[in-house]
């Protein structure tokens, strides 16, 4: 075991929080069987006491040691996708904390596939409660350094320790699949699609919105899946594609700098444009997704301009992006 891995292990047995790399985001992790642990992470990112978090676990035989009345869906959609970009609810054991579950009956569990948080997992060998290690409402980190710009590390800080696992790979959060009622519900789509799902269920999860989902299934609070989310202090405005040369005209003669995420280089030379092109492809593109924004946001521009993505490939970075421009402007 690598001295790391051992002091993060002594630390989170303390009821400490340790941030930790995952494939998808950074998590801010604590002792998931610990209500005073699990209290600082919701101290540390102003987050709301009744949103739930993700317990993450070492392996599929540890799902029984938090969920009860497993479905064979879970361990059909484990076997395919864990590790891996999927986080599965699940009707909670008795002794899992109320600070985990926020209290509902239900409890989020994933086990994530990145080498420095499995050795963290299988070294504590127990369920580590993490959500992503921002603060409430605004961009998810995808490297070791976000974390420690939003929240710090040791002296002062909450977060007694980031382990750095290096650039995630996913760039975006988990998939997540309701399986605790009749029919299996996707509360947030990621870079596992509902499809994918499907191919393993037999059909393709339904959403909340949709009109055959159990009014109590739309009113659960997920804050992946509030309106506003996962924004940048620049406001952000999603622009289809043949709407930005006419945009960022009116905003040129409008005397405003406009920063630009495009798949594609700039049409022609614009001065007050700071124009940047992202991968065109989903996976590259969601890869770098939350470091580009944050980048774009630190330029301090008035505006910046995302080139609307379309079509079901884009499904989980249109997800992102939309929460994004709505809670856009919002902090200071
Ligand atoms: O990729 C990810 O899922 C990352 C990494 C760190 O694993 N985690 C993450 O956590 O995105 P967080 O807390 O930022 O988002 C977790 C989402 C929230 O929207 C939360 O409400 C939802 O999962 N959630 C957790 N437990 C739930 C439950 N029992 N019922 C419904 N939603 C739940
Ligand atoms: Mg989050």
């Amino acid at each position: 075991m690598s001295p790391e891995i051992a002091r993060a292990v002594a630390l989170l047995r303390q009821g400490e929080l340790v941030a930790l790399p995952t494939e998808t985001v950074y998590g801010l992790g604590a002792d998931a069987a610990n209500p005073a642990a699990v209290a600082k992470i919701f101290a540390a990112k102003g987050r709301p006491a009744d949103h739930p978090l993700i317990v993450h676990i070492p392996d599929a035989t540890h799902l029984d040691r938090w969920a009860r009345d497993i479905p064979a869906e879970a361990y059909a959609l484990a076997k395919a996708f864990w590790p891996g970009a999927l986080t599965l609810i699940l009707k909670r054991q008795p002794h899992v904390p109320d600070a985990v579950t926020g209290g509902q009956d239900t409890v989020g569990l994933r086990v994530p596939n990145h080498s420095v948080a499995l050795a963290l997992l299988h070294e504590f060998n127990g369920g580590i409660a993490a959500p992503s290690a921002n603060r409430f409402g605004r961009i998810s980190p995808t490297t070791a350094q976000h974390v420690r710009d939003d929240l710090g590390e040791g002296g002062n800080s909450s977060v007694a320790l980031i382990l750095d696992g290096g650039p995630c790979q996913v760039g975006i959060e988990s998939t997540i699949v309701d399986l605790s009622g009749k029919r299996a519900m996707l509360l947030r789509p990621g870079m596992i699609s509902a499809i994918d799902i499907g191919k393993v269920l037999g059909r393709v999860p339904l959403s909340p919105d949709d009109p055959l989902a159990p009014a109590t299934v739309r009113a659960v609070r997920a804050s992946g899946t509030l309106e506003a989310h996962y924004a940048p202090r620049t406001p952000l405005v999603l622009m289809p594609d043949d709407s930005l040369p006419i945009a960022l005209r009116n905003a040129i003669v409008q005397k405003e700098r406009i920063a630009v995420l495009a798949t594609h280089p700039a049409p022609f030379e614009m001065p007050q444009v700071f124009w940047h092109v992202a991968p065109a492809a989903p996976t590259g593109y969601a890869h770098t997704l939350y470091a580009n924004l944050r980048a774009l946001d630190a330029l301090g521009c008035d505006r910046i301009y995302v080139q609307k993505p379309v079509g079901q490939p884009w499904q989980a970075i249109y997800d992102r992006l939309k929460r994004a421009a709505a809670g856009s402007g919002t902090f200071v």
